[in-house]
């Protein structure tokens, strides 16, 4: 999982430093991230649309992980960012981010966000139903504002992923149904939106996807569409906007082709379809989330205590767990680690790393062949880059970790350590 320049005399080292240094430092749990591997992998999506000489923007999946020095990283790199809540949105506009970069996602946006998304000029609203039109309709009209707006169908495309992260298939909650018309009736409405201004069709397959077949059929039935659209209502999208879900490496048992490999595939298809048609070949966006920040993250934790159940298993413990990496205990994520301090020893075992939460599904890796680790080492998880700490919980009270990031043996704090006193922040004392 790791390059020879992440280990140097036996310590795992993160963006040029020693990782048992951040943890000294900062504490731990603690969420790292190598800013270069973010910027790379960014770069690497950008040039392939280059490449192939196709009009592009590179939309990072805020969801995956989000604050103000990430948007602040993007905004470098010229990426673009969906965002799905109010909340991600406030963050990318006190970071300064670029409001026409942003599209604004989402299967239930509420009145309120769509009006601070309106007001803030955001790129783009991206429709996902006929009650989200009517009321964009209300909120352009209330604020005397127009907007650009994509339509996201659901192309009814099952990628080969876990159950709870596919979107595209047919029985989904998001976006317009293609087969049964329900794409088209939008479209006849928003064509008919004078504040609203059609710029494209969007859709999304899924998450942590490994085959290509799922994104070329996505893409010949976004083309498909666009020919329709174009022959029936003579509309013409300028923007396919393919989503995201390019898997990545978690362990050594993963074999995913690289990112932007994914994205090679799709523009190849995408032209070979569109000139085949004789149609003009649209700009392509993508929305990488969990392939841009995930191989950049990892998460260093202290061992604690350990139990071992002769004939049955050894339990070792570290100071984080579920609170800021659901993905085992939610999807049955696996993970691979490394002990900071000692990569490479041949005095192993077999063991299973256990978080420190009170429930027994609170286990990070089962079975896991490690150095023989003692209280006080430094295990890093890998890989732990996306929904790892977009996903953490306060579960048990604990204090969510603090996020590092790391560039060219600089480190920086882009998110606190939560306190004891931030857990009761919000609390109020009983007065009745
Ligand atoms: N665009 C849309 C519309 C999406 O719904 C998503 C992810 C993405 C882009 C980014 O997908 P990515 O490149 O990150 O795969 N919590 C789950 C993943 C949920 C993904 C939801 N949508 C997990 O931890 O695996």
């Amino acid at each position: 999982m790791l390059d020879d320049n992440e280990i140097q005399d036996n310590q795992l080292i993160i963006g040029g430093i020693p990782a048992t240094d951040l943890a000294a430092e900062y504490g731990t749990a603690l969420q790292v991230y190598d800013v270069s591997k973010i910027r790379s992998q960014i770069r690497a999506f950008q040039r392939v649309f280059k490449e192939n000489d196709i009009e592009y923007a590179v939309s990072y999946a805020s969801k995956a992980f989000a604050c103000l020095a990430m948007y602040q990283v993007l905004a470098q790199e010229d990426a673009h960012a969906d965002v799905v809540s109010g909340g991600e949105l406030y963050t990318a506009i006190q970071a300064g981010f670029p409001m026409d970069h942003v599209s604004f996602h989402g299967n239930n946006k509420s009145r309120a966000e769509l009006e601070m998304a309106i007001s803030h000029h955001v790129g783009v609203i991206m429709l996902d139903n006929f009650y989200e039109i009517q009321l964009l309709s209300e909120v352009l009209a209330d604020l005397d504002e127009t907007t650009n707006v994509m339509l996201r169908v659901s192309p009814a495309v099952s990628a080969h992923t876990h159950e709870f992260i596919q979107t595209g298939q047919q029985d989904s909650k998001f976006g317009f149904d293609i087969i049964t018309g329900q794409a088209d009736e939008a479209l006849q409405q928003v064509l008919n939106e004078p504040n609203m201004n059609l710029i494209g069709v969007h859709s999304h397959i899924g998450s942590q996807i490994f085959e290509t077949d799922g994104f070329k059929i996505e893409t010949e039935k976004l083309v498909n569409l666009m020919q329709h659209w174009h022959d029936e209502f003579g509309f013409t999208p300028q923007i396919i906007n393919v989503g995201g879900g390019f898997g990545i490496k978690y362990t050594d048992d993963d074999h995913p082709i690289r990112p932007e490999d994914f994205v090679q595939q799709i523009l190849t298809t995408l032209r070979a379809e569109t000139e085949s048609r004789g149609l003009a070949t649209p700009a392509v966006w993508i929305e990488p989330g969990r392939s841009i920040a995930g191989p950049a993250g990892t998460t260093l934790y202290t061992v604690g205590s350990s139990k071992t159940i002769p004939e049955i298993r050894k339990y070792v413990a570290v100071d984080g767990g579920m609170g800021d990496n659901i993905r085992p205990a939610l999807y049955g994520a696996e993970y691979d680690a490394v002990v900071a301090n000692d990569v490479h020893d041949d005095n192993t075992e077999l063991i299973t790393l256990a978080g420190k939460y009170c429930e027994s599904g609170d286990i990070l890796i089962k079975d896991i062949e490690l150095p023989v680790v003692q209280p006080g080492d430094i295990i890093a998880v890998l890989a732990t880059g996306a929904y790892g700490y977009s996903m953490a919980s306060n579960y048990n009270r604990n204090e969510r970790p603090a996020v590092v990031f790391v560039e060219n043996g600089k480190s920086q704090i882009a998110i606190e350590r939560e306190t004891y006193a931030d857990l009761i922040h919000l609390d109020r004392n009983l007065t009745i």
